[in-house]
């Protein structure tokens, strides 16, 4: 499969952002309720270019023609003091299961520890995203607990999984650590 570039969220990306995060393949494994408008949404990035402790990315795979955004993701809550920050990450739906989301999260990992010095880089899953937790463990991200009833989602408390990598684990295994093609 193609190498993969990443480059800051532009306006022009919203429309797609918004398509996907009503997309119930998506939402339904994030903590955001649909109907998400697109003005929602555009306030939503007009804020975050205010925001300095975030960094929100598209990304392109490298020589495929149209140069189409097969997904986003980005590090915010990137505290330099603590030198940590929190993931995310959302494939295009229709394109998941090849091996993009793997590419991405390894960039993501790669700017977080060495653009931002970061010193931890951590995520939550929703409870029912096993498939999600399994991936992020494959990538190096080790369990580290089940924050019971932690966020009132659609109607109920739900349970999140908190899910992290330093950067002294992320080096050394980064070689051995097989990444699906
Ligand atoms: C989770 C996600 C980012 C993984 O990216 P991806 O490109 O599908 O993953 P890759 O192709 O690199 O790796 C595939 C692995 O991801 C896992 N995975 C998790 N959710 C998946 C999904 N919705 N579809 C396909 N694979 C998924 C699979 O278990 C697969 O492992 P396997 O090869 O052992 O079966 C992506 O599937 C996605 O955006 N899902 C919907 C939203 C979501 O769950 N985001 C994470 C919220 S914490």
């Amino acid at each position: 499969m193609n190498t993969i570039s990443a480059r800051r969220l532009e306006a022009s990306d919203l429309l797609l952002r918004y398509q996907w995060l009503n997309d119930p393949s998506v939402h339904g494994q994030m903590m955001v309720s649909p109907p998400i408008g697109l003005a929602e949404t555009q306030q939503w990035f007009s804020r975050t270019l205010l925001n300095e402790s975030r960094r929100d990315f598209a990304f392109t795979l490298d020589g495929a023609l149209p140069k189409e955004v097969v997904a986003m993701g980005g590090l915010t809550d990137i505290l330099p003091r603590h030198r940590r920050a929190e993931l995310y990450i959302f494939v295009r739906p229709g394109l998941t299961g090849r091996g993009i989301g793997s590419r991405a999260m390894v960039w993501l990992c790669e700017y977080g520890f060495s653009e931002l010095d970061l010193h931890r880089i951590y995520l939550y899953t929703t409870e029912r995203n096993d498939a999600a937790r399994r991936f992020y463990a494959r990538l190096g991200f080790q369990d580290e607990g089940t924050l019971r009833g932690h966020a009132f989602h659609q109607g109920r408390f739900i349970d999140r999984h908190v899910q992290g990598v330093l950067r002294s684990e992320w080096r050394k295994p980064r070689e051995e650590r097989q990444v699906p093609g």
